[in-house]
C-alpha cells in the first residue's frame, strides 16, 4: 500500500527551519497583532485551538474558496473553519438570507418558521423524526448524552478512544496524544482526562473502546454490565475524524448498531464533522446505518453558530414529556435558522455534492500519485468534502495505529509547506481537509503542487 523511501529526520528539521523562517518573513503584521493580542487574550486567541507556536496568523476576510490574512496572504482554504464552511466563504445565497433576517430582527427566544423547515429537512435526510437546535457541537453532544441518560436511567457512557466530541466534561476523556501514557490495555482502556479541571467522578463515568473493533466494544459493555454500570449510550463518529479521516471497516457500524440495540444502549452518531459535509444525510446516508440519535453542528448554518440533535420518537419522548430540560436562550435563533435553511435549500444541493465528490476524488488520486512517484510511505483517505494524507507506513484504523504509524513531524512540515504555497490547512496533525462547494480545479492544483514539492524535498 505504501512506498519505502526513507525520510531522514535531519532533512525534516532542516526543511522545518527553512519554512518557518519563510513564514515568519511573510507575516510581520500578524506578529505585531499577536504581541498586542497576548495582553488581553490568553495565547493571543479566543480558543486554544486557534493558537500557534510561535504566534497565530490573523485574518481579515474570506470569499469563495479563499481567506486573506492581515499580511496580505491569499490562501486557498482547506481548513474551512474546522469544516464549518463547506459552503465556501460569503456564499451569495447565505449572505442574502442573513441580510434579510438581520433587518427583521435576529433574536426573540421564540420560534420562527425557518426552524420548522430546517427540522423537517433534517428529519428526512437523517431518517430521525424529532430535532432540537443548539449553538455548537459541544452543546449538541452534551444534551444528547443527557437525553440518553434520562432514557436509560444510567450514568456511564461509552466513547471511542481518541474521538473528540466537544469541550464539555463528559467527553473530554480518553482523547488524545497529550495524555497518551499509561492508558491500560486495549480491552480495558483507562479513562484519562484531557486537560485539567474535569472532576474525577465525571472522568470515571466515561469508558473508551477502540474504533473499528465491534467484538471489543461488546466485551467492554459486558464488563461494565458485570460491574453494575451498563452504559447509557455509545457516542461515536461513524467515520472518525480528528485523526485525519478513519473510515469504518465493512460491517463495523452494522455490528455496533446490533450490539447497542441488543443491550438497550442508545447509539449516538456524532455527525458534527461528517454531517452536512459528507452527504445531505451525513454518515447515516453514506453508510446506511441509522442510530438512535444524531448530533450536528459546524457546517449546519454556513458559518453561523449552530447545532442540532436528532432522535427517534422514543428517545425524544423524555424531552417531549418535560422530563429532560433541553433548553437554551439562543437555541433555534432566527439568524442561524435562516442561514441553515438557505444552505440546505439553495447551497448543499445534489449538484454541490457531485462537485465536492469530483474535487475530492481528484485530490485523493493525485496525492496518491505523488506518493507513488517518489515511492513515499503515505496514502490518502477521503469521503466527499473531507480527506487527508496519512504520512504512514501502515494502515490507520484506530487511535493506536494512528500513534504507531503517523509521522507527526511530517504533518507539521506539511502545514508549513502548504501555507507558504498559498494553501491553509487546519492546524494540528489530527485535522482533515474540508473542501467547499466554491473550490475549483485551481485550488486542487495548488494543493497537489505543494504536496509534490514537499514529498520531492523530503525524499531528495
Ligand atoms: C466530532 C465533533 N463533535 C463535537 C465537536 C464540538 O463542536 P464545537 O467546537 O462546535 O463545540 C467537534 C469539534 O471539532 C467535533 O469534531
Amino acid at each position: 500500500m505504501t512506498g519505502s523511501a526513507k525520510v531522514e529526520r535531519s532533512r525534516i528539521a532542516e526543511l522545518m527551519e527553512r519554512e518557518e523562517k519563510r513564514l515568519e518573513d511573510a507575516t510581520p503584521k500578524s506578529f505585531e497583532l499577536y504581541k498586542r493580542a497576548a495582553k488581553s487574550l490568553p495565547m493571543g486567541v479566543s480558543s486554544s485551538y486557534q493558537a500557534r507556536d510561535p504566534y497565530p496568523l490573523y485574518f481579515t476576510h474570506g470569499k469563495g474558496s479563499k481567506i486573506y490574512s492581515v499580511d496580505g496572504l491569499e490562501l486557498s482554504d482547506f481548513h474551512n473553519g474546522f469544516g464549518c464552511m463547506v459552503q465556501g466563504h460569503a456564499h451569495p445565497a447565505i449572505v442574502e438570507a442573513i441580510q434579510k433576517r438581520c433587518e427583521l430582527g435576529t433574536q426573540f427566544a421564540l420560534p420562527t418558521e425557518d426552524s420548522i423547515i430546517v427540522a423537517e429537512t433534517l428529519a428526512q435526510n437523517f431518517k430521525l423524526p424529532k430535532w432540537r437546535f443548539v449553538n455548537s457541537g459541544s452543546e449538541a453532544t452534551m444534551d444528547a448524552i443527557r437525553i440518553a441518560r434520562a432514557v436509560t436511567g444510567r450514568d456511564t457512557i461509552m466513547k471511542i478512544f481518541g474521538s473528540y466530541h466537544g469541550h464539555h466534561d463528559y467527553v473530554m476523556v480518553s482523547l488524545g496524544i497529550a495524555d497518551w501514557g499509561d492508558i491500560g490495555q486495549r480491552d480495558n482502556y483507562k479513562s484519562v482526562s484531557y486537560g485539567k479541571g474535569i472532576p474525577q467522578a465525571v472522568i470515571d463515568m466515561t469508558a473508551a473502546v477502540p474504533f473499528n473493533d465491534a467484538p471489543m466494544m461488546e466485551a467492554r459493555i459486558q464488563h461494565l454490565i458485570d460491574e453494575g454500570r451498563k452504559p447509557a449510550c455509545v457516542i461515536m463518529e461513524a467515520a472518525m475524524m480528528n485523526l485525519g479521516v478513519v473510515l469504518p471497516e465493512p460491517g463495523y457500524l452494522e455490528a455496533v448498531r446490533e450490539i447497542t440495540k441488543k443491550h438497550g444502549i442508545v447509539l449516538i452518531f456524532d455527525e458534527v464533522k461528517t454531517g452536512i459535509c459528507s452527504a445531505a444525510g451525513g454518515a447515516v446516508e453514506r453508510f446506511g446505518v441509522v442510530p438512535d440519535m444524531v448530533t450536528l453542528a459546524k457546517a449546519l448554518a454556513g458559518g453561523l453558530p449552530s447545532g442540532a440533535i436528532g432522535a427517534s420518537e422514543e428517545v425524544m419522548a423524555v424531552v417531549e414529556s418535560g422530563k429532560v430540560y433541553q433548553v437554551g436562550t439562543y437555541s433555534g435563533n432566527p439568524l442561524s435558522m435562516a442561514a441553515a435553511r438557505a444552505s440546505l435549500e439553495q447551497v448543499m444541493t445534489p449538484d454541490a455534492y457531485k462537485h465536492l465528490n469530483y474535487l475530492n476524488d481528484r485530490l485523493i488520486t493525485e496525492c496518491d500519485a505523488v506518493c507513488a512517484k517518489y515511492d513515499f510511505p503515505g496514502y490518502t483517505v477521503g469521503i466527499s468534502s473531507k480527506g487527508c494524507v496519512n504520512f504512514a507506513s501502515g494502515k490507520i484504523v484506530d487511535y493506536e495505529t494512528f500513534i504507531k504509524y503517523q509521522d507527526f513531524e511530517l504533518c507539521n512540515l506539511a502545514w508549513l509547506y502548504n501555507i507558504n504555497r498559498g494553501v491553509i490547512m487546519a492546524p494540528g496533525r489530527e485535522e482533515e481537509w474540508t473542501l467547499s462547494v466554491q473550490h475549483t480545479d485551481a485550488d486542487i492544483d495548488k494543493y497537489v503542487n505543494a504536496f509534490d514539492e514537499l514529498i520531492r524535498d523530503v525524499t531528495a
